[in-house]
């Protein structure tokens, strides 16, 4: 049963962060009852909060970053976690390098759970605003067919039962 999930990037300032924020929004608007965490695959933010241009694009969508402070994944993230979602293919390499031989099930691209044909949440650090909200597009929509994944597939228990 998907009760934990985490959503990692590489600095865990960006993507990820977002990742976060708007999973936790939707999956409690659809009544789930979910732990969403993030993390990145790098320690060099750690301790930092959301990268400001994630947080204005964000904020103008109404997600909230209050209390998300990077950090680097863990190895004990892997059992804690029942599913952990990249945004990236190098992500997801990484994320695999790391990863015990009987938790890789659990790895997955964010944007597998997407309906469009893009395979990777494009890093916007060196981008403009646009790149930001560009990510928050991919993010949403891969959040709700996510969503509805664990909704259809009944490997989530809804707060609402
Ligand atoms: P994120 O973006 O992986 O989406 O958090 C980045 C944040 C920091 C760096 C690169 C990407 N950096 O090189 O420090």
């Amino acid at each position: 049963m998907v009760k934990k999930i985490l959503v990692v990037c590489l600095g865990n300032i960006c993507r990820s962060p977002t990742g976060e924020a708007v999973l936790r929004h939707k999956a409690k608007l659809r009544g789930f009852d979910l732990v969403i965490d993030s993390a990145g695959t790098i320690a060099a933010h750690a301790g930092e909060g959301p990268d400001s241009r994630s947080v204005i694009a964000g904020e103008s969508r109404g997600y909230q970053f209050t209390g998300i402070y990077s950090r680097k994944i863990s190895v004990d993230d892997f059992a804690e976690f029942d599913l952990i979602l990249a945004a990236d293919k190098q992500n997801l390499r990484d994320l695999t390098a790391i990863c015990p031989v009987d938790q890789q099930h659990k790895l997955a691209l964010f944007l597998s759970f997407a309906n469009g044909d893009v395979a990777e949440i494009p890093d916007p650090y060196y981008s403009g605003a646009g790149g930001f909200n560009k990510v928050i597009d991919l993010i949403e929509q891969a959040s709700d067919s996510l969503l509805d994944y664990l909704q259809h597939t009944k490997v989530q228990t809804k707060s609402a039962l």
